[in-house]
């Protein structure tokens, strides 16, 4: 008699539990249809009933796994292969609350989530018992205190005016401001709740891509109007801009300034098609775009192709808009590239009011894992980059820099405005605030507190009094705190803030300063200077304003 194979042995096991309830079902059986009540001494005949109902249907589903063909786990292992399915299912949810440390990223740790969630519902942030952070640790930070405190200043005066002599209405905005996010990526009510904090504590939201829907206006709170590649709100039936439909949007009151998005740090360079499925008549009203069929936006703008064009539509979408303010945001990528624009604004004389710096660490609703992870510049050398170019080429003074990308804390105010940046904004900060438990689930439509989904029934969990008092509560507290940590270093204003105030541990036993660290280029330096660190000079002597495009200097 042939042996039982390893093969067999292994089937058994894997089958075991598919053959192990369809026995009980025919056991079932059979002892029901001779009346024989062996089982009436382990169980009640109710949950012998039940038990069989469960061993029919999970019988049923084992047929069911052997026969499918997409998924080979199952066929393998009938019944018991739905296990694996659904722990998948609820790892994150283990993760986070059972299994996650408190330092641990992913991507906000649970000490940064819990920060705001505290500054937001204005429970006490202090900690006891001192630092849970290693202070020697290589990378940590530390902003330098004053044997001379100053008396702590008001939060109300942490304001930045952005807007050059060439706009007509600069605005006076907040140091810290929400990150653009669209309507569509968020829901309705998490627009109103960030929309109605904003107007509440006088800073501003930033519309993100998808235009102004009718819940950015319905609280009056400040905007910025971001224009993506696909003009979403002032686009011609061929996706192309549209001056007419522009300009009267942006006379809106509470469109304070207007905001070209070149690229974002999460995908840099990655265009976006919004499948059909998607445009709801709302979102197909606030973008201005047909139902019915896919919208595409490009991976780059339409209206222009050179640094130069980017000038005069710079310059255009200020008269358009009567003289607000017109920037744009970036994610650094090739050096050359930005200091391709920055000389195009050298030689049409054209400025533009701000650029908002983005980081590749910064969120998204979706995007490619490879472009999240691998593509882009993270925000500090980014945003180091940009303030070098804007002062060697002598711009600075008319150009304002904000800063996106992981800001949370008032010590990450502190470290991008060290860094060069006028003021900062963040995404995923307001999001925890308005309710954002980090599921990550912003493009299965199932956010699970209403938060990024245009489920109806989901997002009417979003309470947006509650949660407007929290994006108030978390802005205001984030500022206090500001305003604490700059009285003990001496500081008055966060514009004080220099790259000398703050320390790096660079190895076990050295730290340095930011100044020391980090190479700041002099006024002028880029056009005159005689000792620009090669990599600078090879960049800006290989830029052009007639093109975007230089190859990379070789080695
Ligand atoms: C849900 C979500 C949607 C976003 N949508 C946009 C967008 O429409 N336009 C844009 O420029 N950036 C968008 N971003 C990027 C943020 O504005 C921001 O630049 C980036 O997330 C870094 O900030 P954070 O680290 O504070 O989240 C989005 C981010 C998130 C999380």
């Amino acid at each position: 008699m042939a042996g039982f194979s390893a093969s067999s042995q292994s089937k058994a096991m894997r089958f075991s539990v598919w053959w192990l309830v369809m026995a009980y079902a025919v056991f079932f059986v059979i002892t029901w249809m001779f009346s024989w009540k062996i089982m009436n001494y382990f169980l009640s005949e109710s949950l012998q009933t039940i038990f069989f109902i469960w061993a029919v249907f999970l019988s049923l589903v084992g047929f069911y796994d052997v026969r499918q063909r997409r998924h080979s786990i199952l066929r393998n292992y009938p019944v018991i292969g739905h296990f694996r399915y659904l722990i998948e299912l609820i790892r994150p949810e283990i993760r986070q609350y059972l299994l996650e440390s408190d330092e641990e990223s992913v991507p906000f740790s649970r000490v940064q989530r819990s920060l705001v969630y505290q500054r937001a519902k204005n429970l006490p942030s202090e900690q006891a018992f001192g630092s849970i952070a290693d202070v020697y640790a290589t990378g940590h930070e530390f902003l330098t205190h004053s044997l001379a405190p100053v008396p702590r200043n008001a939060p109300e005066t942490f304001r930045i005016d952005i807007g050059n002599a060439q706009c007509a209405h600069p605005y006076s905005a907040s140091i810290f401001n929400i990150s653009a996010m669209s309507f569509g990526a968020l829901s309705a009510n998490a627009i109103r709740a960030l929309n109605a904090g904003a107007w509440r504590g006088g800073f501003y939201q930033d519309t993100g891509e998808g235009s102004i829907s009718p819940y950015h206006l319905e609280h009056k709170g400040d905007l910025v109007w971001e224009l993506g590649t696909g003009y979403f709100g002032c686009r011609d039936e061929n996706g192309n801009f549209d001056p007419a439909r522009f300009a009267e949007k942006a006379a809106l009151p509470t469109v304070k300034m207007i905001e070209i998005k070149l690229n974002q740090g999460a995908k840099p360079g990655h265009g976006v098609v919004l499948p059909k499925e998607k445009i709801s008549p709302i979102v197909a009203q606030v973008r201005g775009i047909p139902m019915g069929q896919n919208c595409a936006s490009p991976s780059a703008h339409p209206a222009f192709r050179t640094p130069l064009q980017m000038m005069e539509f710079i310059q255009k979408l200020r008269e358009l808009s009567q003289g607000k303010p017109v920037g744009f945001k970036l994610c650094i990528g090739r050096p050359s590239e930005f200091m391709s624009i920055v000389k195009a604004m050298l030689q049409t004389g054209i400025y533009p009011d701000f650029i908002v710096v983005d980081g590749s660490e910064g969120g998204t609703g979706a995007a490619p894992v490879e472009f999240t992870s691998h593509m882009g510049m993270p925000l500090r050398e980014g945003l180091l980059l940009v303030r070098n170019v804007l002062v060697g080429a002598g711009l600075r003074e008319h150009v304002k820099i904000g800063a996106a990308g992981k800001i949370i804390s008032a010590f990450d105010i502190v470290r991008a405005l060290a860094l060069g940046a006028d003021w900062t904004n963040s995404a995923r900060g307001f999001l925890f605030a308005v309710g954002c438990v980090q599921s990550m689930s912003c493009q299965n439509n199932k956010c699970p507190t209403g938060v990024a989904t245009q489920d109806e029934e989901r997002q009417k969990a979003l309470d947006v009094v509650s949660k407007t008092e929290r994006v108030y509560r978390f802005h205001r507290n984030t500022l206090i705190s500001l305003s604490e940590m700059l009285a003990a270093a001496g500081l008055t204003h966060p514009a004080e803030i220099r790259p000398e105030h703050l320390l790096v541990r660079v190895r076990e036993v050295e730290v340095r300063t930011y100044a020391q660290r980090y190479r700041f280029l002099l006024p002028g330096e880029l056009l005159t200077g005689t000792d620009v660190p090669p990599f600078y000079r090879q960049a800006w002597d290989g830029a052009s304003a007639e093109s975007f495009h230089h190859p990379p200097p070789s080695a």
